[in-house]
């Protein structure tokens, strides 16, 4: 064959393989391809010189113009095959991950501490076999009030800062009750509903939340009680103290004594304010007021008229109720001096309580 074509041949493809050895990116390769083996690239056009060889030439260069375009083919499909696994590899050790790093750590939500003082006082009166009842948070005047022996107009209404929940609601009925729904001001109402829909004997306890429009320092419109009723054949006031006095006992892990109070309920008579001895001091301190006693919570004998309402015969069967608030039972337990840090959601005390 022709050694200055050959010789022009072996000279492009030198240089082809030179460029495609240094290419660094499919697109540079790209590049090249087109440069070389496109329609107008470099090999194609020796192609065209094929004329002016003599014809028994012409098969001999076409063959070695052929062999040289499938050499740099190989050369450019081999380098692309390399490039891409270089990339491969990099992208590999850019997404990887160090396995053996330290993790961040997560942390993990708590129960708030009134919630764990509920199910603590749950906890006590269960193992003393209480059943654990529920009524509305929204309730109606007649188990709110009228069943409880607090009729329209009763002055007691006027302790409960009442939240209505439409007025329009409000209409006097034939017996001149007000027929209303309200947010519950206490959890005595569940008293009533359970009474109305079991027989004794009855054990509960009733936890909830309940609403008074009242806020300052010690008042929080929303807070949460912890109400309770044993209503048998001859339950006296000595199974109210005695109940009690064990709850109080476990419930602050402390042999204290108790102390009932003469006091006014409208659904218990005789009532009674329940003191527990200060479990912070034994000479007065801030807490007891220097009293040596801590009021926790308010107590009586069923009254018989709120056995009429809920249709129960009060001359064979007596009871006796009570109702705790817990922020208060939370505070004291855990020497929290200030009711508001409950709801200001501050995770500094909060933590502080798990
Ligand atoms: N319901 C009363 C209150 O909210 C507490 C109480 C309950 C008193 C049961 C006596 C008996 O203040």
């Amino acid at each position: 064959m022709d050694i200055q074509f050959e010789s022009s041949l072996q000279a492009i493809l030198a240089k082809a393989l030179g460029d495609v050895a240094q290419a660094t990116n499919p697109s540079e390769l790209e590049q090249l391809r087109v440069h070389y083996l496109g329609k107008k690239g470099e090999l194609t056009q020796q192609l065209k010189q094929i004329g002016s060889l003599p014809p028994e030439q012409r098969p001999l260069f076409g063959d070695r113009v052929n062999q040289v375009k499938a050499e740099l083919a190989g050369a450019l499909n081999e380098r692309k095959i390399a490039l891409d696994s270089l990339a491969l590899e990099a992208s590999i050790a850019r997404e990887s991950i160090d396995v053996s790093l330290a993790g961040r750590g997560k942390a993990t939500g708590g129960i708030h501490p009134v919630t764990r003082t509920m199910q603590r006082i749950e906890d006590i009166f269960v193992a003393m076999g209480f059943g654990v009842a529920e009524g509305p948070e929204i309730e109606d005047d007649f188990h709110n009030f009228e069943a409880l022996n607090i009729p329209a107009e009763h002055p007691a209404r006027a302790m409960h800062d009442t939240f209505y929940v439409d007025s329009s609601h409000i209409k006097k009925t034939a017996n001149n009750a007000h027929e209303s729904h309200l947010l519950r001001t206490h959890t005595s109402p569940v008293q009533a509903r359970f009474m109305l829909d079991s027989k004794p004997p009855i054990n509960i306890i009733a936890p909830g939340r309940v609403y008074r429009c009242d806020s300052d320092v010690t008042h929080t419109p929303m807070f949460h009680q912890v109400e309770g009723l044993m209503v048998d054949e001859g339950i006296s006031f000595a199974d109210l103290k005695g109940v009690l006095t064990s709850f109080l006992q476990q419930f602050f892990e402390a042999d204290l004594s108790i102390r009932l109070r003469p006091s006014y309920f409208p659904f218990t008579e005789p009532s009674a304010e329940v003191d527990i001895s200060c479990v912070f001091c034994t000479k007065g301190c801030r807490i007891c007021k220097h009293t040596g006693w801590i009021e926790v919570l308010g107590s009586g004998m069923v009254h018989p008229e709120v056995f009429r309402h809920v249709g129960i015969d009060s001359e064979k069967y007596t009871g006796f109720a009570f109702g705790l608030g817990v922020e208060r039972l939370t505070m004291l337990r855990y020497g929290v001096d200030d009711l508001r840090l409950f709801f200001d959601n501050d995770l500094g005390f909060l933590e502080q309580l798990q």
